[in-house]
């Protein structure tokens, strides 16, 4: 599969728009020390690179005030759609929004103070060190790379059921199928050291929490491409479903624990 061949697995609704609004709602308190430490404030020029439907960009848009700029970049249509009318509704008159993908964004070298890509890696399986490299030469002398993804076969979900548990196992042979790196987190310092920049963090956590009943996992997301790819029918999305319906009309409420690296890579004066 080419890189130009080779589409997301994840499909954008709104469930799936609000599990990256909690995700950024939670990043920005648990990262705010991260962001410091890579220059994210008032005045910064930052990208976000697969900024999906643009879940971040407020956030960024508010760390680096009106002095900043915020270029936003996604290889997706609709999520650049998404995202362009997220800035638009919010007013974000410092975010700027374009169609490219990660490898080659037509962003200036050397014209940004940091340069973040958050979960876009693990689906990029065998490009990886070709994006952290291009993405490297977009950073200034000085500025830094910021790297965040997850060990995905770490993910778990309790109340457990074993249909969701067959849901996670399923989008994991699929991930590994088409050569996607599923522990794409614990990779992350390697990348930044191969990159020629400097580590100044590696680091993690553990997001554990409650979302409401509409926030399905990323595996839930990839129903129709893994339906397509034929590693399940329609019956196994209705049954995953049944399961989902079930579990969150337990009593004890649907709890989601996922392990997220953050590496942050500074590009040499
Ligand atoms: C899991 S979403 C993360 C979105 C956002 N970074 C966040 O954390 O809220 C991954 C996004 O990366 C985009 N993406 C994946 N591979 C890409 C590539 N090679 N170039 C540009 N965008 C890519 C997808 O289209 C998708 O919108």
């Amino acid at each position: 599969m080419t890189p130009d061949e080779r589409r997301y697995a994840l499909e954008l609704d709104p469930g799936e728009v609000e599990r990256y609004r909690m995700m950024a709602e939670q990043a920005r308190a648990a990262e705010a020390d991260l962001w410091d430490l890579a220059g994210i404030g008032p005045g910064a020029s930052v990208a976000d690179v697969g900024c999906g439907p643009g879940a971040m960009l407020p956030a960024l848009s508010g760390a680096v005030g009106p002095e900043g700029r915020v270029e936003a970049v996604d290889a997706d249509p609709e999520a650049v759609a998404a995202a362009t009318a997220l800035v638009a509704a919010a007013g974000l008159g410092n975010v700027s929004v374009a169609q490219a993908r990660a490898d080659h964004t037509g962003l200036a070298p050397g014209s940004l103070d940091v340069v973040m890509v958050r979960h876009v890696l693990a689906h990029n399986g065998g490009a990886e060190d070709a994006i952290v490299a291009h993405l490297a030469t977009l950073v200034r002398p000085g500025g830094c790379l910021y790297l965040v993804d997850s060990d995905g076969t770490a993910f778990r979900t309790l109340p457990e059921h074993a249909d969701l548990t067959d849901l996670n196992d399923r989008y994991g042979a699929f991930r590994a199928a088409r050569g996607d790196d599923n522990r794409a987190g614990l990779r992350l310092a390697d990348r930044v050291a191969r990159a020629g920049l400097e580590l100044l963090e590696f680091s993690g956590r553990y997001f554990i929490g409650q979302p409401p009943a509409a926030v399905r996992p990323p595996a839930w997301a990839a129903r129709e491409a893994m339906v397509a790819a034929g590693v399940a029918g329609e019956d196994d999305v209705h049954r995953w479903d049944r399961a989902f319906q079930e579990v969150e009309a337990a009593p004890v409420p649907r709890t989601v624990f996922a392990p997220l690296f953050t590496a942050i890579g500074r590009r040499p004066a």
